[in-house]
C-alpha cells in the first residue's frame, strides 16, 4: 500500500526561526512512502557539506528498500543514494568544496582517513560507508547533508553533461568494481551477467574495457534484452522462456561461463550463477540480497572457482569520470524517463514496472 500524504497549503508558511522545510521521498516501512515534508537539513559536523540536489535518480536497492529486504532503513527515512547537485554550505572542515560548486555525490561516504578508507574499501569506512538513503538521509530530496564531503563528493568538470554523471554515483562504479574487477573479466572471456537492470548493463559496458570474446544477458524482460543488444551484449537468454542453463551449456560446449555476474539480488539468480560456471570460473555477486541462497558445495567443491561478493567502494568513480568526459563510456544512453523531483512518487511506478514502462534510469530533475 503506498500513501501520498497531502500537505496543507499553510503548513508551509515558515516562522522566523523555525527550521526551514523541504519536500522528501521518505520509507514508512515495507510498501509505504511520501512525498512528504522534512525539516532541511543543516550542518551538524565540520567535515559535512548541505548539497542542493538538482538530479537524482531511483536505484534497484531503493525497491529492496521497499520490499523490506534492507531492515535496517527505518520508518522515516529519506532513501536515494546517486545524484548530483550544487553546493549550498560547507561546514568549517571542508577544504576541497566551497559553496556554489557543483557536485557529483557518492553513494559511499568515506572519511579517507580510517584502516578500512586507507585500503580503498571506502564501503567499510569506520564512519561512512552506504549510509546515505540508508542510515541517514539521502538524495531523494530538495536537499542532502553529506558527511565527510571532501571525500565523498566529487567536483563535476566545467561542460559535463551532468545528467549522464548521476550514473557514475553507483550504477556504474557498482558494475564495475563488484561485477567486473572482482569477476577477473579477461580478454577472450566468456560472460553471463544475470540481470539486465541498469547494474547489469553497467557491467555490460565496464565489462568491454577487458575485450571479452562473449558477454551473454540474461533477464525475462525482452525490452531490457533487446537494450543490452544496442549496448554490446553478443547475445541473449529469456529465462522466462528458455532455460538458461541448458542455454549456456549448448552455446559454451558444456563448459559453462568464465565469469558469472549476478545482478539481481534473488536466490535463484545466484544459483543459476554457480550451475553455469566453468571450472576455473569467477561468480560476482552484485545483487542485494533479502534470503539466504542454497551453495550446492556437493559439486562445486571441486569446480576451483571463486565466488566474490561486494559493495561497492567508488573507488573507480574519478577514472570512471574520465572515460565518460573522454565519451569511451555514454552513459546517458540507459536514461529512459525524466521526472520533476515532486513526481517522485509516479517515477517509482515507472521504475517499479520497468518491464511494462520499457524503463531504466529514470531521472528526477529538482527545478
Ligand atoms: N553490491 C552493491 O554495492 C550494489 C549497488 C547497487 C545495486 N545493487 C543491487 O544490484 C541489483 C540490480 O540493481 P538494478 O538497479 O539493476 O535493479 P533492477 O531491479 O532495475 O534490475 C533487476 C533486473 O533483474 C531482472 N530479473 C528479475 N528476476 C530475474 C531472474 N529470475 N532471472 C534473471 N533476471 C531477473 C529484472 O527483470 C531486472 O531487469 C539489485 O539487487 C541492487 O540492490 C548492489
Ligand atoms: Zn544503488
Ligand atoms: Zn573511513
Amino acid at each position: 500500500m503506498e500513501t501520498l500524504e497531502k500537505v496543507h497549503p499553510a503548513s508551509k508558511v515558515q516562522t522566523p526561526g523555525a527550521a526551514k522545510t523541504m519536500k522528501a521521498l521518505v520509507y514508512h516501512g515495507p510498501g509505504k512512502k511520501s512525498w512528504e515534508d522534512k525539516p532541511q537539513p543543516t550542518i551538524t559536523k565540520p567535515t559535512d557539506a548541505i548539497v542542493k540536489i538538482f538530479k537524482t535518480t531511483i536505484c534497484g536497492t531503493d525497491l529492496h528498500i521497499m520490499k523490506g529486504d534492507v531492515p535496517e532503513v527505518t520508518d522515516g527515512r529519506i532513501i536515494g543514494h546517486e545524484g548530483v547537485g550544487v553546493i549550498e554550505e560547507v561546514g568549517t572542515g571542508v577544504s576541497n568544496f566551497k559553496k556554489g560548486d557543483h557536485v557529483l555525490i557518492s553513494c559511499i561516504t568515506s572519511c579517507g582517513k580510517c584502516e578500512y578508507c586507507k585500503k580503498g574499501m571506502y564501503s567499510h569506512c569506520e564512519d561512512g560507508g552506504w549510509i546515505l538513503g540508508h542510515l541517514i538521509d539521502g538524495t531523494q530530496a530538495e536537499y542532502v547533508r553529506i558527511p565527510h564531503a571532501d571525500n565523498s563528493l566529487y567536483p563535476i568538470p566545467a561542460g559535463a553533461d551532468e545528467e549522464a554523471l548521476v550514473m557514475l554515483s553507483d550504477i556504474l562504479p557498482t558494475g564495475f568494481e563488484c561485477g567486473v574487477l572482482n569477476g577477473q573479466v579477461k580478454p577472450g572471456d566468456t560472460i553471463a551477467i544475470v540481470g539486465s537492470g541498469p547494474i547489469g548493463i553497467a557491467a555490460l559496458l565496464t565489462a568491454q574495457f577487458y575485450t571479452p570474446a562473449e558477454i551473454i544477458m540474461i533477464d525475462p524482460d525482452e525490452n531490457r534484452l533487446n537494450v543490452a543488444k544496442t549496448f554490446g551484449a553478443t547475445k541473449t537468454i529469456n529465462n522466462a522462456k528458455e532455460d538458461a542453463i541448458k542455454k549456456i551449456m549448448s552455446l559454451t560446449n558444456g563448459k559453462g561461463v568464465d565469469v558469472a555476474i549476478e545482478a539481481v539480488g534473488v536466490p535463484a539468480t545466484f544459483e543459476l550463477c554457480t550451475a553455469i560456471i566453468a571450472p576455473g570460473g569467477h561468480v560476482a555477486n552484485i545483487g542485494v540480497h533479502g534470503k539466504s541462497v542454497t551453495l550446492h558445495m556437493e559439486t562445486l567443491w571441486s569446480h576451483n572457482i571463486t565466488i566474490t561478493t561486494r559493495l561497492v567502494d567508488t573507488v573507480t568513480t574519478p577514472m570512471l569520470l574520465k572515460t565518460v568526459q573522454s565519451k569511451k563510456l555514454e552513459p546517458n544512453r540507459l536514461i529512459t524517463h525524466h521526472f520533476r523531483l515532486d513526481q517522485a512518487m509516479e517515477a517509482y511506478e515507472t521504475f517499479g514496472n520497468a518491464a511494462k514502462e520499457k524503463a531504466l534510469k529514470v531521472i528526477l530533475t529538482n527545478n
